[in-house]
């Protein structure tokens, strides 16, 4: 799927200024996110329009490092479009406003922090990317994975079995207090400081606010239960965290969920909840691709490339390999025109939105299987776009019964993390929202 350039309708020509925030930003699919995206917004968007990218590290010195990198992607962007057009990059240049913030998101405390820097400033957000994340892997299981890539390269590395997880993992204590409860790593950094994050910023959102979260091609059923929503005791916490994001956001439109939708993301117009609108949250992944999330030594990096590559040309839809290729659905997710997207969503059911790949890698965007919600929440239904290859091996079909269990997990999980929510914003203190909103 191209991005189109956003027309009438998309409501987007009138702004003057698209503010993006993005997780993760100094390495890996965060970084590229940002690149993709710069180069994106200038040759799609109206000349009349500027991109403010907020990007946050976790320190002051990744934060330089990481405008530094952003500049130096830019100029080279600019150079490339000189020598198509002498003297562009005078216009383009101007067009772009790189600004790091910091957050961790293990430390909830530093999340409220940057939720409360925002809404001082008042600025309004167009979109925010929840790139950042960990694995809580120690190592990889070596026999097996051997066997594995050497036996089955191309499912194996999709939907890799050898990592070992730490299990149990939890975060520092976020207070003071001697009775707080664990919290698991993993969920609160994948999911938890976004969902709070996501929550505390909404008065900077309003309904043609687009939240993007990053999935994974491998967040199996099996790996998560309601029953431990936090992975505490889980053996696959990582996968188990991206499930619940799909849980969480294919089911954030549905009639049954609404009752916990309406408190986490408040109405923006004021209106009766029947026509209540709000932001939208989307699901995204970026196929396999490259990065150190999975801490390897350079050699067995490089390796592990190869590994990639060699998938590819065998015919896998989901090695992307780079991370810049892998960005291709999150930047669509961010700024493919309405028809693209929020309106094809309802049309056509909301959807997964992995990057895919062909042979010569040449990245798409496509609807990628839920195992229990299908390519769009319709049973039996796969709509123009969707990849039906490299599929996992154990999946079970998406029947009528299945999809009806997906939904009710999908409430359920909505049930027990707007009770974290509610729990962990009474130890952690109400939010301070000086601001006025700019729009
Ligand atoms: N690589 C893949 O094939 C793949 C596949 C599916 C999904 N994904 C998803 O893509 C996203 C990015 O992963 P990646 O592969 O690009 O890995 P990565 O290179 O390790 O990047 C992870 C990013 O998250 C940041 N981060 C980690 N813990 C954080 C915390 N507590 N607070 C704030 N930031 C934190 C890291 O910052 P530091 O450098 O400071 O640690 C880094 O910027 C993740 O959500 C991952 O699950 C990746």
């Amino acid at each position: 799927m191209d991005v189109q350039p956003q027309g009438a309708g998309g409501g987007a020509e009138e702004k003057v200024t698209f503010t993006v925030l993005v997780t993760g930003a100094n390495s890996g699919l965060g970084f590229a996110i940002c690149c993709r995206l710069i180069d994106e917004f200038l040759f799609t968007r109206p000349q009349s329009q500027t991109l403010h990218l907020l990007f946050s590290t976790r320190d002051a010195r990744k934060s330089e490092d990481t405008l530094r990198r952003l500049g130096k992607h830019l100029q080279k962007t600019l150079r490339e479009a000189n020598g198509r057009t002498m003297g562009i990059s005078l216009l383009l240049e101007a067009r772009v406003k790189l600004e790091g913030v910091l957050v961790d998101l293990l430390e909830l405390r530093s999340v409220k922090a940057l939720a409360e820097q925002l809404l001082r400033r008042g600025q309004r957000l167009d979109a925010v990317v929840w790139n950042a994340g960990i694995a809580g892997w120690k190592g990889l299981d070596w026999p097996k994975a051997i066997w594995h890539i050497l036996t089955d390269l191309i499912h194996a590395s999709t939907y890799p079995t050898y990592p070992i997880p730490i299990e149990g993992l939890v975060t520092k204590a976020q207070t003071e207090a001697r009775d707080e409860p664990k919290l698991g790593q993993v969920f609160t950094a994948n999911v938890f400081g976004h969902y709070l994050l996501t929550h505390w910023l909404s008065p900077l959102m309003d309904s043609e606010t687009r939240v993007v979260w990053i999935s994974s091609i491998s967040a199996l059923p099996e790996t998560f239960s309601a029953d431990d929503v936090q992975g505490l005791s889980a053996h696959m916490a990582y996968e188990g965290s991206k499930r619940l994001t799909d849980l969480l956001v294919l089911t954030s439109e549905l009639p049954s969920t609404q009752p916990y939708v309406q408190n986490f993301l408040p109405a923006t117009n004021h209106q009766p909840q029947a026509q209540a609108s709000r932001p939208k949250m989307y699901v995204t992944h970026p196929g396999v691709v490259g990065t150190s999330i999975a801490g390897l030594p350079w050699l067995l990096e490089l390796l592990m490339f190869a590994a990639f590559y060699i998938a590819r040309w065998l015919g896998s839809p989901w090695h992307l390999v780079s991370a810049y290729k892998g960005a291709v659905s999150a930047v669509f997710a961010v700024i493919a025109h309405p028809s693209q997207l929020p309106e094809l969503e309802q049309r056509e059911g909301k959807g997964k939105w992995g990057s895919a790949t062909g042979v010569y890698g040449d990245e798409r965007v496509a609807r990628t299987e839920v195992e229990g919600w299908g390519f769009c929440g319709r049973v039996g239904v796969v709509p123009t776009g969707s990849v039906t290859a490299g599929r996992y091996r154990g999946r079970k079909e998406t029947t009528r019964e299945v999809r009806e269990g997906f939904e009710v997990e999908g409430r359920r999980v909505w049930g027990e993390l707007e009770g974290l929510r509610g729990e962990w914003e009474g130890r952690l203190g109400a939010i301070k929202q000086e601001a006025s909103v700019d729009v």
